[in-house]
């Protein structure tokens, strides 16, 4: 049987559009499954929107719209970019459809049939911000916003409880949370007493909600009803085997914000139901633009649209992923976009294809040359052939960066091989032996091409049409001799710097 590979993103709010923080997660995930699948896996990608409660309600008022005609408003821009993104996600899951409603639904009578959940008369700080009552800790930090007195009825999970099992889980699975450092984070907030966790608003105050299926006058709260996007969108509740087959996720891509919610709550509402927990959540880093994260009500993010308008979809796509170290944070600019295309993209990438495409044209006729494999070659052959194995691996530890840096190395060395060997010179007196160095420049392209695919899905396919690659292994030998290059146009034409 295939191994199986399930990633999730978390599911946005729907009070704006997307911007570049939504964009990036996706396109991780994308990568992260397309990645997967060239080596062979089977994937479930499942992405969507959080359209319930108090911000999206907001949202809505502020537009003069009902919270339905909002989020259906709102939704297609997310599915446009995602498509112009050529985001290849299984499932775009939407916290009000049915399905979702009823599994939440099933999921509150049971944990409450099991004793989790009971009533209680509540007083604390509320952020409106993060639509969840925050500990004192966590309002003398200053990090939250819209925070203020909230004293009410209210349905309680009994989170507290597992709080043991949560850290003996956690320190008996180094991978669950990564990178390590958000670990020592979760592991630090464990530390006070676990509270119970508040699920529920009464309609009077927020009815965008889903209704308590045992008590008519309350809606779940947002995250009770978000996070379970996660198993609705596998079967759970709807289809044994299906949900069998897919559950637990491979890895739940989150940002650093919404850590807490998804290491404590979802894990604690994963033990209660008796599921399995995500063999990784990871937590990600914010783009910033100087100190500050970039973000819709600071008014500062990079319109996603506009990026790939400009630049094309491949290099928004590589520079996010080539740029930001998985787990870190990472700075926003148009000037290191500007020149991580112009030296990977333009100078590494598409100059090899110019070069030899240019020295086929003009000594082969434009059709790939015979080889015969000298030492120098078999170098090149090599690494290449090391390729499969070091991207796997780093794709599998989540370094996604260094992958591509894997793949780049050898895009460099063909570069340098190519000046040191002078094929252009050698085939004024030996044609055969220029054939072999072109032959080997090419299928090294090749290979770089196949690897680089998840990341630049559009490029790359331009670069094996051109090649006449029918083969799309990454073993190498894939070019076959005499096969007709195509003409092409510069693959990655270099961007002026502008003041
Ligand atoms: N709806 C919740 C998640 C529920 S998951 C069950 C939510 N939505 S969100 O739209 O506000 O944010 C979604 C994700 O976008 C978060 O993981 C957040 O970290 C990420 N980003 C928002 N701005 C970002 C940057 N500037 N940089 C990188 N990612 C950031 O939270």
């Amino acid at each position: 049987m295939k191994k199986k590979f399930y990633v999730t993103t978390p599911i946005y709010y729907v009070n704006d559009k997307p911007h570049i923080g939504h964009a990036y997660t996706t396109i991780l995930a994308d990568v992260l499954v397309r990645f997967h699948r060239v080596a062979g896996q089977e994937v479930f990608f499942l992405t969507g929107l959080d359209e319930h409660g108090q911000k999206v309600q907001q949202a809505a008022e502020a537009r003069g719209l009902s919270p339905v005609d909002h989020c259906n408003d709102l939704a297609p821009r997310f599915l446009q970019l995602w498509d112009k993104l050529e985001i290849q996600y299984d499932d775009f899951i939407r916290t009000t459809q049915e399905r979702h409603v009823k599994v939440v639904q099933a999921v509150l009578q049971k944990v409450y049939d099991a004793g989790d959940i009971y009533a209680d008369e509540y007083e604390g700080w509320y952020s409106v911000s993060e639509e969840r009552f925050i500990t004192e800790t966590e309002k003398e930090s200053g990090e939250f916003r819209d925070v203020s007195k909230l004293k009410e009825k209210n349905w309680f999970f009994r989170m507290g409880k597992y709080q043991q099992q949560l850290l003996d889980y956690i320190k008996d699975h180094p991978d669950f949370i990564q990178p390590e450092h958000r670990k020592n984070e979760v592991l630090g907030f464990l530390r006070q007493p676990l509270g119970d966790l508040c699920i529920s608003r009464p309609k009077s105050r927020m009815r965008w909600g889903i209704e308590l299926p045992f008590d008519k006058d309350y809606v779940t709260y947002v995250w009770f009803d978000a996070l379970l996007n996660y198993v609705t969108g596998v079967g759970y509740e709807q289809d044994a085997q299906r949900f069998g087959e897919w559950w637990p996720a491979s890895v739940q891509l989150i940002g650093k914000d919404i850590l807490t919610t998804h290491c404590v709550y979802w894990t604690t509402m994963l033990f209660s139901l008796g599921l399995p927990l995500p063999k990784t959540i990871f937590a990600h880093g914010w783009w910033l633009t100087g100190d500050t994260k970039m973000s819709k009500s600071l008014g500062n993010i990079v319109n996603p649209l506009d990026l790939i308008d400009q630049y094309g979809v491949d290099s928004v796509r590589y520079y996010l992923m080539r740029e930001m170290v998985l787990g870190q944070d990472a700075n926003f600019t148009m000037d290191s976009f500007i020149k991580r295309f112009n030296s990977d993209l333009a100078n590494d990438f598409g100059n090899l294809l110019n070069r030899v495409s240019g020295l086929i044209g003009k000594y082969f006729d434009g059709c790939i040359p015979e080889t015969e494999e000298t030492e120098a070659e078999k170098e090149i052959r090599e690494v290449a052939e090391s390729l499969d194995d070091k991207v796997n691996a780093l794709i599998d530890s989540l370094r996604v960066h260094e992958a591509i840096e894997e793949i780049l190395v050898l895009v460099r060395m063909v570069n340098k091989y190519m000046e040191v060997q002078a094929p252009w010179k050698v085939a004024k007196e030996d044609l055969k032996r220029a054939g072999t160095i072109l032959y080997t420049a090419t299928e090294a392209l090749r290979v770089s091409a196949v690897h680089l695919s998840p990341v630049m899905p559009e490029k790359t396919k331009a670069v094996l049409e051109v090649l006449g690659a029918v083969d799309s292994s990454s073993q190498w030998g894939g070019l076959t001799p005499g096969t007709k290059m195509q003409a092409h146009e510069a693959l990655f034409p270099r961007l002026e710097v502008k003041d």
